[in-house]
Order: structure tokens, then C-alpha cells, then sequence
């Protein structure tokens, strides 16, 4: 079956998609060409038009960079001017494609998305180059090097879409008929406009900026050496340093880890055992109680979907407070340039304040965000169940209580979710929902679901003691305080961590989250009979480090800036003494091995007992909520690639160390011997 169609409307040929799927790339490739050589060899035709064959559901899978760039010049090349109508999403080769054009039409709603850096890529030389032409070099290293979506209008202004239409091919056309009004004179001729002269003060800023965010990434290092190459070095030299980048980057294990994520965060969003009927409900509008830390943020989220939400609190002040923090989070989000002042507005409108629980009768799904306190949740929910409409959905964001147990005090159990916000909420990708035993299959589907309408990624966690990511979190976190007391310190065991690509090592991300309400949650649980908790984090509370909000904890802070501490590392110091443990120089290759894999065997535990479906989860959970670098792939696949059996080695010696619970899970033991998960 064909990809494409060939029409002739008046002097114009339009090649569109014909309706079926478009086949792999080399056919869809092959056929363009037929299309194109159709069209100059036709004596009639004047002009060529793309007609919506270029958006990412045409299935233009990757394809050999060689022939992706012969047809992008021919493209380029055609003596009659081609005309791109684009709608809908276009990424990748599509990209290309229409960026070889002489003039791309949007329909308002398109998007030009630069992902390759997403996976560990770059765009081919050719697209780069066309790139910095039409946009100069300072809007390609943004574009590049940040994955950046541009919509339409933005598109516009940036010089990559030359018009923009409602009926994008009717635009198309219009184009297309009066070629010779636009006719290029040597200014607008795109295709042989020089590149814009470097600029090495820009270059090196940028590199700076660059090397300073990507943290061991390849791939936007590359961009800008790319960029750069090809602004300054003659054409064929640079075209070929250029390529070879480009190969380096497809046929390194980064871009193998990073489409292992992307993979991986597809697969977390299927429940194998839901019926695969289920439909989930329709989300119209919501409600939040409690305006502190977590709720103003998951407002946001619904509120920037465009879905309005109710914001409600125990009081007029309190409600106040947390109304005046969603506003200051606006104000910051506008500042960064992540959202424009309109869109912040027309959201905020959408947030509307309560004191009264009858308020929430019309909500389809309501997230309880209070007080961390089983009781007071308790409460809450048997309120929730008086006054909610019977279809509704209520979640908690407990990141630590038992689903069931909140269930209980409602009449409706298999209506009662979790759905676990990540910190600050407004921001942070990841939605860790969590099953209770009575959730309905129709209430799991809809707040996966949700996921994709608020832009998180979302993972199906079991309703266990910290769900799927604070569980390992609190194995790692152990580990980093067991290495305090053996004679590491917070700075050393931070920059090892940082260094492997973690944005934050665990001690600096204790500080952050305030030490007293660690040791809160700590004081919450009992450890089995063979464990123990290190003193250290009691030491630090007790001497009025609290972390950051106070000034000090692992460090001292000047502002956000933290600074090694004397006085912390003597605290650490004193606890070692009062164990009788002679403090030592603990290799950084010993503290990346063991906070690692006591993270890996923890993650095993999880998929083993079913809290995690798939290791897969396991990877998305850690690099969407815990800052795990994602071009290492997570951790469970990073210890796939460097060996599970290191993993058996490590748990062995910590289970010794530490008790049974930290030696190697049975399936570390089984995926060990086969030296894959599964
Ligand atoms: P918070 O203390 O900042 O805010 C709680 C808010 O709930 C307060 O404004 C309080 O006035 C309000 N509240 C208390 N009882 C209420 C009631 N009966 N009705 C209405 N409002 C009530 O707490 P935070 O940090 O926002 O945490 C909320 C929940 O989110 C907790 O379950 C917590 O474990 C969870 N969570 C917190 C994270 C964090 O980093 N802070 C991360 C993920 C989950």
C-alpha cells in the first residue's frame, strides 16, 4: 500500500498521505523522490505542496541519516519551489523534512519540536545548518540543546514558518500559486544564505552554560561543537566533523539508555491486568484540600490543563496564605519563562478558594493534600464521602500512609486512590499513583490517564510502606548515613553522587527537604530486629540543623549556596567515636557501589513483591521523582549494563553489614544469572 498521494491541483502538485498508516521510512522516503521527479518532469506544474505528510503520527521512523539528508536535498534542490503545510506535531526527520522546504505554512495548532537532544541526538548536519540560517546561531543552540517545542507562533517569529493559516494547506496553496511574489532575491535565498559569522565570546558562554547543565551528557556538549563547526570551518570540513559527532552520539550507550527511558516511561503507563475495556472517567473539573507545600502545586497542575479546581482549607487565613503562594508560584514560573504571563492569568482564574465542603459536590476527582497524620486523613475522607458526587474519585498524596487504612473510613473504598505529587508539584514530572486493594479497575485507568493530561509521567506503584521511590529512597539514604559514620563526608559523598549525574547528592537533598522532617517519618516506623537507624540524622536535628530553612544541616548555607561544614563533620566524627568505628579515606568507586546498589537491590525488592510492575517503572520513578541522571537509563538498567552481578556482591557484603533485609533480593539473585531483569 502507498504512503502517499500525488494530485495535481491546477499548475500546483500536492503530495499528501494516503490515508493508511505510512509505511517504514525507506518506502515513505522512496516515494517522496518518485513524487518529486513526477512533479519537475511535469512541464505544467509550477510549485510542489506538502500537504500534512510530515506530523509525527505519519509514522516517519528513523531513518538512515544518509538518505534522510539525499532527500532533504532534493528538496532543497527542486526548481520548483516546495511548500510544507504543517499541523499537528512534527519532530525528527519530519522536522527535517519540512525545514528543507522553501516555505512552511503552519495551522495554529502546530508544534516544532527540536527533540533529538531528549535522546541522546542531534539533528542531522544538513537540518542543523538550515537551521542556523533561518534562525541564526544563538536560537539554534536554544532550540538544540534543550529539546525546546516551539508552537506556531513562536515558530513564526523565529523564522521557521514563513506564514501561518487555519486551513494550513488551503495557505499552502495560496503560496504555491503566486510563487514568483516571494521570488528570492540573493537576501532570501535560504538555501544558499551563508551561515552567520561566529561569535567565539557567544560560543564560549554558551559551552559554559552548556557543560554546566548537561552533567556528563553527550549530546548537548555536541550541539554546541556542531553549531559552532558549522558557523566557523569550511563547508566540507565541518560538514564532516560534524557527521562524525552525529555518529557518535546514535552509537553510544547514551542514546541507548535514553530510549531505553522513553521506552520504559510508554510501557508505565499500561496496567497488564486492567480489562482491557476499561475506560477511564472523564476529569472536568477537581478539588484539592489542603493549600500547603503539596496542594497549591497539584491546583496548578489541574488549573494549567485547563480543568478547574477547588483549592480548600481549614480556614479564611489559611486558605489566603496558600491562595498567595500559588500566585508567588505563578509569578516564578513567568519570571523563568516557562509560562506566559496570559496562560499564568487565564490558570489562576481557574483556582478557586473554599472554606466549605459542600463546595466539592461537582468535582469528578478530589485530591486530599493535608497533614501528614492518618487520623486527620481519616477524618477528611469520611467527609469527602458525605459530601462528594457518587462517581467521584478521592486520592491522597500520602507519600508514606496506608491507601487501605484511608479507604476504610470512606463507604466507597474502590473509589479511593493515591495519587503521589513529587515536589515542588507545580514542576516535578512524576505522578506515582498507588492501588489500594478496592481500587477499581475504571478509577486506576483514569488517574493514569490523568497523567497524561496534566504532562506527568505517570507509574502504577502497590500500596507497600513508601510505595515504589522513598521505599528505595530510604535504603540509599540509610546507606549515605552508614558511610558518614565509616568516614566519608556530606561534601565527599555529594560530589561522588553528583558526579555520576545525580542533581543532587542524598545529603545535600536532606538539607532541602529539612532533617527534622526525615527523622519524623523515621520515628513513624520500626525496622526489623537485626537493623538499626545511624544516629546521625537525630545528631544533626538536635543540634538545631535542620537543613537548609535554618541556615544548617550537612552544610551551612549563604543563601541557597551551601558550604562544607567543620562543625557538621564534627558531629559526624563524634558519632563515630561513640560507636568505637575508626573513621577512613572510603573510595569514591565504593560509595558509588554501594548507595547504588543497595538503590538497584531495592528496586529488585519492589518488582519482586509487585509494588513495581516492571524494572522499567522502577528507572522511571527514579529519574522523573529523585533526580536519577536519565542518560544512565535509571538504575536498574544502569546495573544491567554494568553488571547485576556487582549488584550480589554489593548486597552480600551490606547484608552482613547492615541485616537480612539488605542482602540480594531473589530476583537480583535469578536476573544475576541470566545477566538481564528479564
Ligand atoms: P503542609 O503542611 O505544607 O500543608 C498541609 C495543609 O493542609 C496546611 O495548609 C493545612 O492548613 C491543611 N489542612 C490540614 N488539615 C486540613 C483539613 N482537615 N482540611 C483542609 N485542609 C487541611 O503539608 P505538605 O507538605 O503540603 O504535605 C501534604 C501532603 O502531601 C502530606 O500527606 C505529605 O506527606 C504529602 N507529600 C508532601 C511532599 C513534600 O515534599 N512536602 C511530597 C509528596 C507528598
Amino acid at each position: 500500500m502507498p504512503c502517499l498521494n500525488y494530485q495535481r491541483q491546477e499548475q500546483i502538485a500536492v503530495i499528501s498521505r494516503a490515508g493508511a498508516p505510512a509505511e517504514p521510512i525507506p518506502a515513505f522516503l522512496q516515494e517522496l523522490m518518485t513524487a518529486l521527479r513526477r512533479a519537475r518532469d511535469d512541464a505544467e506544474v509550477t510549485a510542489i505542496v506538502f500537504a500534512n505528510i510530515l506530523s509525527a503520527d505519519g509514522g516517519i521512523a528513523a531513518p538512515e541519516v544518509d538518505d534522510l539528508e539525499d532527500a532533504c536535498a532534493a528538496v532543497e534542490d527542486s526548481a520548483k519551489p516546495v511548500i510544507a503545510a504543517l499541523e499537528g506535531v512534527l519532530i525528527g526527520p519530519a522536522l527535517e523534512l519540512a525545514l528543507a522546504c522553501r516555505w512552511r505554512v503552519g495551522a495554529p495548532g502546530c508544534v516544532l519540536g527540536f527533540t533529538e537532544v531528549k535522546i541522546g541526538l542531534m539533528p542531522s548536519p544538513g537540518a542543523i545548518k538550515r537551521l542556523l540560517r533561518r534562525m541564526g546561531a544563538q536560537a539554534t543552540l536554544e532550540a538544540l540543546t534543550t529539546g525546546a517545542f516551539l508552537g506556531a507562533e513562536e515558530a513564526a517569529e523565529a523564522g521557521l514558518v514563513d506564514a501561518l493559516g487555519a486551513d494550513a494547506l488551503a495557505a499552502a496553496l495560496v503560496f504555491a500559486r503566486e510563487p514568483a511574489d516571494r521570488e528570492e532575491g540573493p537576501e532570501n535565498d535560504l538555501a544558499t544564505r551563508p551561515a552567520p559569522p561566529p561569535d567565539a565570546a557567544q560560543f564560549a558562554i554558551f559551552r559554559a552554560k552548556t557543560a554546566a547543565k548537561a552533567r556528563g551528557q553527550l549530546a548537548p556538549v555536541r550541539i554546541v561543537d556542531a553549531v559552532e563547526a558549522l558557523c566557523a570551518a569550511p563547508a566540507e570540513e565541518s560538514r564532516r566533523r560534524v557527521r562524525a559527532w552525529f555518529d557518535e552520539c546514535r552509537d553510544g550507550e547514551q542514546h541507548k539508555a535514553l530510549m531505553h527511558v522513553s521506552v520504559a516511561q510508554r510501557e508505565a503507563r499500561t496496567v497488564p491486568d486492567l480489562p482491557p475495556d476499561t475506560a477511564a472517567l472523564p476529569i472536568r473539573t477537581a478539588a484539592v484540600i489542603g493549600a500547603g507545600t503539596m496542594g497549591g502545586g497539584i491546583a496548578m497542575n489541574f488549573a494549567n490543563a485547563g480543568i478547574p479546581v477547588i483549592l480548600l482549607e481549614v480556614s479564611g487565613d489559611a486558605l489566603e496564605r496558600g491562595m498567595a503562594l500559588v500566585r508567588k508560584n505563578y509569578e516564578a514560573s513567568v519570571k523563568r519563562g516557562s509560562q506566559d504571563s496570559k496562560r499564568a492569568e487565564a490558570a489562576l482564574r481557574l483556582i478557586r478558594g473554599a472554606t466549605e465542603y459542600a463546595q466539592l459536590a461537582q468535582a469528578d476527582i478530589i485530591v486530599e493534600a493535608v497533614f501528614e497524620d492518618m487520623q486527620v486523613k481519616r477524618e477528611v475522607f469520611a467527609r469527602l464521602d458525605e459530601v462528594a458526587a457518587p462517581h467521584a474519585i478521592l486520592a491522597t498524596n500520602t507519600s508514606t500512609l496506608d491507601i487501605d487504612a484511608i479507604a476504610a473510613s470512606t463507604s466507597r473504598p474502590a473509589q479511593v486512590v493515591g495519587t503521589h505529587f513529587f515536589s515542588p508539584a507545580n514542576i516535578m514530572k512524576l505522578l506515582e499513583n498507588v492501588r489500594g486493594k478496592a481500587t477499581s479497575a475504571q478509577v486506576i485507568r483514569t488517574v493514569m490517564d490523568l497523567g497524561r493530561v496534566l504532562g506527568k509521567v505517570v507509574v502504577l506503584a502497590g500500596n507497600a510502606d513508601g510505595f515504589i521511590g522513598n521505599r528505595m529512597l530510604m535504603f540509599y539514604g540509610l546507606e549515605a548515613e552508614f558511610l558518614l559514620e565509616e568516614g566519608a563526608t556530606p561534601e565527599r559523598i555529594d560530589r561522588v553522587m553528583e558526579d555520576f549525574g545525580f542533581a543532587m547528592g542524598p545529603l545535600a537533598v536532606r538539607d532541602l527537604a529539612g532533617n527534622d522532617v526525615g527523622l519524623l517519618v523515621r520515628r513513624s516506623r520500626t525496622l526489623p530486629a537485626d537493623e538499626r537507624w545511624s544516629p546521625v540524622l537525630g545528631r544533626m536535628v538536635a543540634a538545631g540543623r535542620l537543613g537548609q530553612k535554618a541556615g544548617k544541616g550537612f552544610y551551612r548555607y549563604e543563601g541557597r549556596t551551601r558550604i562544607p561544614d567543620p562543625e557538621a563533620v564534627a558531629i559526624i566524627e563524634s558519632v563515630s567515636a561513640e560507636m568505637g568505628i575508626t573513621r577512613r579515606e572510603i573510595p569514591a568507586q565504593e560509595i558509588l557501589d554501594r548507595l547504588l546498589h543497595a538503590l538497584v537491590n531495592a528496586g529488585a525488592q519492589l518488582v519482586e513483591e509487585g509494588v513495581a510492575l516492571r524494572s522499567g517503572d522502577v528507572d522511571t520513578v527514579y529519574i522523573n521523582g529523585y533526580g536519577f541522571p536519565a542518560w544512565r537509563g535509571g538504575p536498574m538498567y544502569w546495573a544491567e549494563q554494568h553488571g547485576l552481578d556487582r549488584v550480589v556482591v554489593t548486597a552480600r557484603k551490606l547484608a552482613a553489614l547492615h541485616g537480612a533485609r539488605w542482602g540480594p533480593a531473589p530476583l537480583l539473585l535469578r536476573a544475576a544469572a541470566r545477566g538481564r531483569w528479564r
